[in-house]
C-alpha cells in the first residue's frame, strides 16, 4: 500500500504522506495541506480528525476493544486495581512491586488538602453542584502549590504534582459531598487503600462506626479502571489543549472536569438516574419514552445509549453490567427505578430503530446504577467519573508535553457577513 495520499486540486496535485499506528490504523497527514494550497480540511465534531499520536489507550469502537497501553480492559478490570492501573496509565508500564508501594504510600501521605482549602468550600452553598466545587478546588490548588505554574517544569515537580493530584481529589471530591450534606468533613484515614478511604471520606459519620464493604470497593475499583481513560474524547481534547498552553497540570485537569460535567460526555450518568426517576414519576411507562426517544420532533434522548465510537457494543458497558448484577445482588437492593432500567434496556436492545443505529447502552447506563446502589449520590456520579478519569487526563497531559506539541489552535470557515460600511444609530 502507498504511503502516500493523491489529492487533486484545482487542477494540482498533492502527495500527503499516510501515517500508520501500531495497530494499523491510517490516516492521512495533511500539515502542509494549507501551505501548499490554501485549503484547510472541515471537520465539525472532530470526528474524523487526529489531534495526535498517542501511545497511551487504543481503542477500536467497531470491534469494541479498549486497551491501556496494550493490556485488555477485560483483564485490568478483572485482576488489577485502580492506583496500579493510574501507574499504568501515567508512566507506561506495569509497576514493579516496588514502584507500587512507593506510588501508593506517596498518594497517602499528601492526602491531606491545606486548611485553607476548607475556607474556600465553605463559601459554596451546600446547593452548589460538586462539579463546579470539583473543578474551582483543584484549579485552587495552583494558590497552594505556585511552583506548579512553572511553564517547563522539570520530571520531579511533574511527578509531585501528580501525586498531590491524585491523591487530593478524592478528598475533595468527599468534601464536595459532605458540603451538599450540611454534614462535617472526614479527614483522610491513610491506613485504608485509595478505595476504601474515599468510601470512608464520604460514608463516615463522627457518630457511628463505618465499616467498609468488600463488594463495594471491588465494584468501586472496577468503575474506576473503566472510566480511567478513553483517547481522545471531550475532556481529555480539553485537558490536551488546555495543557498546550504551557497552562500548568492543575488547570489543564480543572478545564477537564468543566468538560465532562456535560450531559452528552460524563454528566449522562447522572442524567440516566434523572431520566429513570422522570419515568417511575410518570407511571413506568417505558415503551412511551422508546417511542420518545425514536420521534425525531422529540427532543429527548435516551441516555445512557448510544456513543461516538463504539457502535458495536461498549466493552466497559458488557464488563459493568455484570459488576451491576453482582453489586445489587451482594446488597440485597431492589429498587423500582433499577427495574425501569432493565426493562428499557430490553426493550432498546429489541428495537429496530436502536439496532439499525447500532444503540446500545454506554457504560453510563450501568455505572448510574451502581453509583445509586452504594449510596452515592445523583449529583456525585460526574464527580466519580472524574475520579475515574484523573489518570488518563494526566497520562494525557504528560504525553502532549513530552511530545513537545505545538499549541493548538484549529481553523475556521468563516460563514458571516462581507465588510461593510458603520452606519450611525440614526441612520439604521
Ligand atoms: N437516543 C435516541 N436516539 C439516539 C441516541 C439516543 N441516546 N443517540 C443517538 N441517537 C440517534 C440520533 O438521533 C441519530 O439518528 P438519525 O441517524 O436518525 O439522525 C443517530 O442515532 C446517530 O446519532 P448521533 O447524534 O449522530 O451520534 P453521535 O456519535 O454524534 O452522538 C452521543 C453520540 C453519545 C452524543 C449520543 O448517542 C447521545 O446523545 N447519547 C446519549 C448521551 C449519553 O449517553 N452520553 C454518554 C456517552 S458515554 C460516556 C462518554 O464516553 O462520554
Amino acid at each position: 500500500m502507498s504511503d502516500f495520499a493523491e489529492l487533486t486540486l484545482e487542477g494540482k496535485s498533492l502527495q500527503l504522506p499516510v501515517v500508520t499506528g501500531s495497530e494499523n490504523e491510517k490516516a492521512i497527514d495533511i500539515n502542509a495541506l494549507r501551505a501548499q494550497t490554501g485549503y484547510i480540511t472541515l471537520d465539525s465534531g472532530y470526528k474524523n480528525t487526529g489531534a495526535t499520536t498517542s501511545a497511551i489507550t487504543y481503542l477500536d469502537g467497531e470491534q469494541g476493544i479498549l486497551r491501556y497501553r496494550g493490556y485488555p480492559i477485560e483483564q485490568l478490570a478483572e485482576r488489577s486495581n485502580f492506583i496500579e492501573v493510574a501507574f499504568l496509565l501515567i508512566y507506561g508500564h506495569l509497576p514493579s512491586q516496588a514502584e507500587l508501594d512507593n506510588f501508593s504510600y506517596q498518594i497517602k501521605m499528601h492526602s491531606l488538602v491545606n486548611e485553607d482549602m476548607r475556607k474556600i468550600l465553605d463559601g459554596f452553598p451546600s446547593a452548589a453542584h460538586p462539579m463546579g466545587i470539583l473543578s474551582s478546588l483543584v484549579s485552587s490548588l495552583t494558590a497552594f502549590y505556585p511552583d506548579s505554574l512553572h511553564p517547563n517544569p522539570t520530571k520531579e515537580e511533574v511527578d509531585l504534582t501528580i501525586i498531590r493530584l491524585i491523591s487530593k481529589l478524592s478528598t475533595i471530591a468527599a468534601w464536595a459531598h459532605k458540603n451538599s450534606q450540611g454534614h462535617p468533613k472526614n479527614y483522610p484515614d491513610n491506613s485504608l487503600d485509595y478505595c476504601s478511604n474515599f468510601l470512608y471520606m464520604m460514608f463516615a459519620y463522627p457518630t457511628e462506626k463505618y465499616q467498609v464493604n468488600p463488594v463495594v470497593v471491588d465494584a468501586l475499583n472496577k468503575l474506576l479502571i473503566l472510566h480511567a481513560d478513553h483517547e481522545q474524547n471531550c475532556s481529555t481534547s480539553t485537558v490536551r489543549l488546555v495543557g498546550s498552553s504551557h497552562a500548568s497540570l492543575y488547570s489543564s485537569v480543572s478545564a477537564g472536569i468543566n468538560a465532562l460535567w456535560g450531559p452528552l460526555h460524563g454528566g449522562a450518568n447522572q442524567a440516566v438516574i434523572e431520566m429513570l426517576e422522570a419515568i417511575k414519576a410518570d407511571g413506568g411507562d417505558s415503551k412511551k419514552y422508546i417511542e420518545k426517544a425514536k420521534d425525531k420532533n422529540d427532543p429527548f434522548r435516551l441516555m445512557g445509549f448510544g456513543h461516538r465510537v463504539y457502535k458495536n457494543f461498549d466493552p466497559r458497558a458488557t464488563i459493568i453490567k455484570k459488576t451491576a448484577d453482582d453489586v445489587l445482588g451482594a446488597l440485597g437492593i431492589n429498587d423500582p427505578v433499577l427495574n425501569i432500567a432493565k426493562e428499557l434496556e430490553q426493550a432498546a436492545l429489541t428495537d429496530p430503530y436502536f439496532v439499525e443505529r447500532k444503540l446500545y447502552p454506554n457504560v453510563d447506563f450501568y455505572s448510574g446504577i451502581i453509583y445509586r446502589a452504594i449510596g452515592i449520590p445523583t449529583e456525585m456520579f460526574t464527580v466519580m467519573f472524574a475520579l475515574g478519569r484523573l489518570p488518563g487526563w494526566i497520562a494525557q497531559w504528560k504525553e502532549m508535553r513530552e511530545q513537545k506539541e505545538p499549541i493548538g489552535r484549529p481553523r475556521q470557515i468563516y460563514t458571516g457577513e462581507t465588510t461593510r460600511d458603520y452606519t450611525p444609530i440614526n441612520e439604521r
